[in-house]
């Protein structure tokens, strides 16, 4: 494919440094839970602007963590329905009910009375997720409101490495942060996650956690139900070496997104807005489609005429729909419906050249106008 909807970013003395440290761990023997991944969490806590990271297997398995950690079992957490099945999967398996609540078009994120108006008694936690890369301009009163009523806010930042709001870092505006290194993020571990906090309770429960909830490393007595959550040495090498990219990385997204910017309004695209005092890190970018133009029909002219890829979307289809949480269904949310009925993402990837990210542009422009009827 000429343009692929997403690509990683390893560049050759990136992969030569990556073995180098991986043979170290084969040298040494320490492969997991070793001197690597306690220098990513260092770097990853300071990166981040949080007294601690504890690196993990995933972002399902971070976010499962901190749910159970915050003992969520048998009461409510309320999840956004416009995200991916792991942020409520990893709620439910935590043991808790899953409340999902309506997104805002406009940021793709919780909608801020909605949760207001299913907070209940039973409510452990929210979870707010940052769509795309972008924290909504609505985080920090979510989090007042959670303070208010004695509920936790835990943030899936699962798209959000290094993305800020007002100069604060994704994943710390609640008690924790679950960050994903799954290949297509903006960080590309192979597998891995991290949780940053600055809550010592919550950092031990994490470390037994993520170890078969062993009271310590070296001994077999287990004080809670966790699990195989570890992160290796050779995934913490990967991870550590893209964190040092982390900016960079940010940079070429965010040139890449000002050129579709000037680009998007005269084909009757509309992009996500991005607040002036918010960093975003560009993980996706977003664009609601002209009415009348059909999603999956413009996606395989786009593929099949021009070699370009559109997939990606986040999400097509909101979780109160999803046949695995039909128990948690409710009712309509049709801010959620909208948003993954309407938006496409364009390719995003730091080696996306100009000419490419041209080519995109040119390529929809004929697409659109062979369609559209609102040209
Ligand atoms: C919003 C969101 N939450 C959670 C996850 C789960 O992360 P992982 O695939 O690392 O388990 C992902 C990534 O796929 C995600 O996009």
């Amino acid at each position: 494919m000429r343009v692929p909807p997403a690509r990683v970013s390893f560049p050759a003395e990136d992969r030569a440094e990556i073995l180098a440290r991986i043979d170290e761990a084969l040298t040494t023997g320490q492969l997991t839970l070793g001197p690597i991944g306690r220098e990513l969490e260092a770097a990853f806590a300071k990166r981040h602007s949080t007294q601690h990271a504890v690196a993990v297997s995933s972002g399902t398995s971070a976010l499962e963590i901190i749910l159970r950690a915050l003992d969520v079992d048998g009461r409510e957490v309320i999840v956004p329905a416009n995200t991916f099945f792991a942020t409520a999967a990893a709620a439910v398996h935590a043991g808790a009910r899953v409340v999902f609540v309506d997104c805002d078009p406009e940021t793709m994120a919780f909608d801020l009375a909605d949760v207001e108006a299913h907070l209940s008694p039973a409510t452990a936690a929210v979870v707010a997720v940052h769509i795309g890369g972008l924290i909504s301009p609505d985080l920090p009163a979510l989090a007042k409101l959670c303070a208010a009523r004695g509920v936790h806010l835990v943030e899936d930042a699962a798209h959000a490495h290094g993305s800020a709001l007002g100069g604060r870092s994704a994943g710390t505006f609640g008690v924790a942060g679950a960050f994903s290194f799954y290949p297509t993020k903006v960080m590309a571990g192979g597998e891995g996650g991290m949780i940053v906090t600055d809550d010592e309770a919550l950092v031990d429960a994490a470390h037994t956690y993520r170890d078969q909830g062993k009271g310590s490393f070296l001994a077999n007595f287990h004080t809670r139900l966790g699990a195989n959550w570890r992160m290796s040495e050779p995934h913490a090498a990967i991870v550590q070496s893209q964190l040092g990219r982390l900016d960079e990385f940010i940079a070429a997204r965010q040139a890449i997104a000002k050129r579709y910017d000037a680009a998007v309004d005269d084909l009757g695209l509309r992009p996500l807005h991005i607040p002036a005092d918010a960093h975003c890190n560009y993980y996706k970018y977003i664009a609601y489609l002209p009415d009348g133009i059909d999603r999956a029909a413009l996606k395989q002219k786009m593929r099949e005429q021009f070699d370009i890829g559109l997939s990606g979307e986040v999400y097509d289809t909101p979780l109160h729909m999803q046949p695995v949480f039909a128990e948690f269904a409710g009712r309509p949310l049709p801010g959620a419906e909208l948003i993954g009925a309407r938006h496409v993402c364009l390719p995003l990837y730091p080696s996306l050249s100009e000419t490419d990210a041209d080519y995109v542009v040119e390529s929809l422009s004929t697409a659109l106008a062979e369609m559209g009827p609102f040209k």
